[in-house]
């Protein structure tokens, strides 16, 4: 019977652009996804960003934006990464869209119906420049227990110790500055404590769903007391206006706290695709066949494993079947990232600086498992797991083969394999259920060494039978063929193997074998007298400057030599001016309305500016090396307006916007562009 599974990631906040730790998670469950698909089971796949909450609304506050025209600016460059890293989710919504307010909101009746849900009046610190109560995070001041100043409101960095924001001493706002007040407030709170939820969440936490070590974690929430009570807090899902997020039903300037709502976007983007499909969303929810699967980091499982359950199971929904925990993702040795090595690993510049987004994915998925455990890269480790594994052992089998088959040969295998060949073969194939597995059980770590040992047996077989020694005797037509067929053969195997990790890859295997998409179960058959077409190389062996490129130190540590240390910037003061000199210069606001890369320059980017002049300006920058023009639309900046227009080879620009950077910038690289504060308006003066 065909499994059906609907499978989905942990959204993302959308208050910045992914980090590494993302694209792993969604690598994982990527890989999985596809390997699910070539055993033939149906799955959607679909992810969203998290939109709503405080941290967002005032971070779009800062920037000068709606929060949603925030969110959709960091949607926006969403695309770029999943591509990049060829993640093909089948949907990607948000939370903030029609669907999630209308399932958020009957989800909420749905509970309160079932009187899970309860009013109480709360005191809160409130923020009294702002006129809003103040979440955790952005209240700061003295801690209660070791005095330590500028500690949050909920622990101390210093001491480790865990408080109520209340108790903090000299309290300030972390957004005004203001002393705030304590104001008292009615909170909507999910009745987790009820008998229902606990004894539900307790049967379905430890029913081994779950991985074991979870289920252990979890099962501490759940020690009874003298009594023999369970007591599992409850949940307070509201939040006061201003806030960005869905409002409670009659419940005015009431709304529901962004955790709430963002696991209710993954059946908000399933909906959304099921829509376009045509296909009725309540339907496919209650087919009782379906598997829900979430693929989530350790740090969310209480959402995961106690809110999101019970909201499902007491709003009369399908709850989930699993939920996959995966580790954090450090870089050499634990260290967090961003420390000694610079920027730490930005899944961009990666795919910037031109490296195979596959080395990534093979990478990650060589070190997977199915246990909740951190997975450190390291970037000896992984030039050495690209270049003698995936390109030595599995690459190579193909390069030294096909030569011989399409120059002597015509690009036709035999069909005659006996002997040593035939065994090794069939060796291969025998795996297909046991590779299978591993990508089920999430044992990537396991498949890749599976199948990096089968790829060892094959090079054995090549260098036992030699097919460049084969070529040079006469008369040993019938054994060469026969030799390098079982190369392409295993090949092919292998790649069926290797396909959920490299996608990419496996899809050029195809052209070149001339083959169809291929499947699980291919692995079985044989491709028998069949004519393959020329081989192109597939893939380059990582240079290991370019790893240390990806790590380059930070600009700001760079050491330069003493000299050029005492100069500001690099380079002397210019000379002396008078405020007459200054005022020559005329410098406005402008803001940048369109920003496109130049054909033919690596250098230039085409800006288009409103200089508040009733028209645009077309002005050319030599900043396409730090900047993509998606970065750029939208954004103020300075340009000097007074410049007499030049003539360049890619036409006429008409002014120069300021950036700043080193004076050597080969040892402090980096352009950075002026922005004006808050504010400022195009075509406003600078003096
Ligand atoms: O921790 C986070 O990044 C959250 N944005 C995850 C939400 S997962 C789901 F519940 F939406
Ligand atoms: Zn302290």
């Amino acid at each position: 019977m065909t499994r059906k599974l609907f499978v989905t990631t942990a959204l993302p906040y959308a208050n910045g652009p992914f980090h590494i730790g993302h694209m792993m998670e969604y690598i994982q469950a990527d890989t999985w996804v596809r390997a699910q698909r070539m055993m033939g089971t149906q799955v959607d796949f679909v992810c969203a960003d998290d939109a709503h909450g405080a941290p967002i609304m005032i971070a779009a506050g800062k920037a000068g934006k709606t929060p949603q025209q925030y969110v959709a600016d960091i949607a926006a460059g969403r695309p770029r990464y999943l591509q990049g890293f060829h993640i093909q989710f089948d949907n990607w919504h948000s939370t903030d869209a029609p669907e999630n307010h209308a399932l958020a909101q009957s989800i909420y009746r749905s509970l309160k119906a079932n009187d899970l849900i309860e009013v109480r009046t709360i005191e809160q610190f409130f923020d009294p420049d702002k006129g809003m109560f103040l979440p955790d995070r952005f209240i700061k001041g003295e801690c209660p227990k070791c005095g330590a100043k500028d500690q949050y409101g909920d622990n101390c960095e210093a001491c480790g110790a865990v408080y109520q924001p209340t108790e903090l001493k000299n309290p300030y706002s972390a957004l005004s500055g203001a002393t705030p007040v304590l104001r008292s407030s009615e909170h909507f709170f999910f009745k987790l404590s009820d008998p229902r939820c606990v004894e539900f969440l307790e049967a379905w936490t430890q029913d081994g769903r779950l991985q074991a070590e979870v289920a252990n974690k979890v099962r501490e929430w759940f020690t009874r007391d003298e009594a023999g009570n369970v007591n599992l807090g409850d949940w307070d899902i509201s939040r006061d206006a201003p806030y960005f997020g869905i409002e409670i039903p009659d419940a005015p300037g009431k709304y529901f706290y962004v955790w709430l709502d963002a696991p209710i976007g993954y059946l908000a983007s399933l909906k959304n695709l099921l829509d376009r499909r045509g296909v009725d969303f309540e339907a496919y929810m209650a087919d009782p066949e379906r598997e829900q699967i979430h693929f989530i980091g350790k740090d969310i499982v209480t959402f995961h494993t106690l809110f999101w359950p019970a909201m499902l199971k007491f709003s009369g929904r399908k709850v989930p079947t699993a939920v996959h925990v995966h580790g954090f993702l450090t870089v050499n040795n634990g260290e967090k990232m961003s420390k000694s090595r610079g920027t730490g690993l930005s899944p961009l510049r990666y795919l910037d600086l031109g490296l195979n987004p596959e080395w990534l994915r093979y990478y990650l998925c060589a070190k997977l498992n199915a246990r909740v455990e951190d997975i450190d890269f390291n970037p000896e480790d992984f030039v050495q797991r690209v270049n003698a594994d995936l390109v030595g052992k599995y690459i190579n089998i193909a390069s030294r083969a096909a030569g011989f088959l399409t120059k002597r040969f015509g690009g036709k295998l035999t069909d005659r394999i006996g002997g040593a060949g035939a065994e090794l073969l069939a060796t291969l194939r025998a795996q297909h259920h046991t590779v299978g597995a591993l990508y089920a059980e999430r044992e990537f770590a396991k498949a890749v060494r599976e199948i990096m040992g089968l790829a060892d047996r094959v090079n054995e077989y090549v260098d036992q039978n030699k097919p460049w020694e084969l070529a040079k005797q006469d008369g040993q037509d019938a054994a060469l063929q026969e030799v390098c067929s079982v190369c392409i053969e295993a090949f092919r195997v292998l790649t069926i193997y290797l396909k959920p990790m490299l996608p990419a890859l496996a899809a050029r295997v195809e052209t070149f074998l001339k083959v169809a998409p291929l499947q699980l179960a291919d692995a079985a058959t044989a491709l028998g007298a069949h004519e393959i077409g020329a081989y192109e190389h597939l893939m380059q062996r990582v240079d290991p400057k370019q790893i240390d490129a990806l790590f380059e130190p930070p600009a700001q540590a760079v050491v330069t030599t003493p000299e050029a240390a005492a100069l500001p910037g690099g380079e002397a003061l210019a000379e002396t001016i008078t405020i007459d000199d200054f005022v020559k210069v005329d410098l406005r606001v402008a803001r940048i309305e369109k920003a496109e890369a130049v054909e033919g320059s690596t250098k230039l980017l085409r800006l288009t500016l409103d200089v508040g002049e009733g028209r645009t300006r077309n002005v050319f920058s030599g900043i396409a090396s730090a900047y993509k023009p998606e970065q750029l639309q939208g954004k103020l900046t300075v340009v000097v307006a007074n410049l007499a227009p030049r003539k360049m080879k890619f036409g006429v620009s008409e002014g120069m916007v300021l950036a700043a950077s080193h004076a050597d910038e080969k040892a402090q690289p980096g352009i950075f562009v002026l922005e004006p504060w808050l504010g400022a308006q195009p075509g406003m003066r600078i003096r």
